[in-house]
């Protein structure tokens, strides 16, 4: 088996509160990601794609194709957005790193075909990350006040 990576950016801001908290709590837990206006993160997102090279092309997966889904499905969607209200697939989910990661998988894992989809890794700084390997893992919806 082989293990094959594209890694994008992007920029994007978000603000992390539960709404069945009160503001202290959400406060005290959240901290700076729970401004009330949101803040940004410089986001990197790698995609690791398993399997064994086709014997005609050498390609797990053509990292072009690849880039063109990340493009498609993810960028394009939450590039310079506010992940809580611009992202229709992020709606009245808290968008920490590790929901947005479990969200991310269950858009890509559909797309991404030669190859599994065997790892995503959302760094939401150059020293904090987050990294999932697909075993399901249910996130609540919140409605937004
Ligand atoms: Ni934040």
């Amino acid at each position: 088996m082989l293990y094959v990576t594209k890694k994008i950016k992007f920029s994007a801001a978000h603000r992390l509160f539960n709404p069945t908290f009160t503001d202290a709590r959400n406060e005290e837990i959240f901290d700076k990601c729970n401004n009330i206006m949101g803040h940004g993160h410089n986001y990197t997102l790698e995609v690791t794609v398993a399997g064994i090279p086709d014997p005609s092309t050498g390609y797990v997966i053509d990292l072009k194709k690849l880039k063109q889904i990340l493009q498609n499905e993810i960028y394009e969607h939450v590039d310079h957005k506010h992940l809580n209200y611009d992202v229709p697939f992020l709606k009245g989910i808290i968008p920490s790193a590790e929901n947005i990661t479990v969200t991310f998988w269950n858009i890509l894992s559909e797309k991404i075909s030669p190859g599994k989809l065997y790892r995503i890794r959302l760094f939401e700084s150059d020293s904090s990350w987050v990294e999932y390997y697909g075993d399901p893992i249910d996130i609540p919806i919140y409605e937004l006040k």
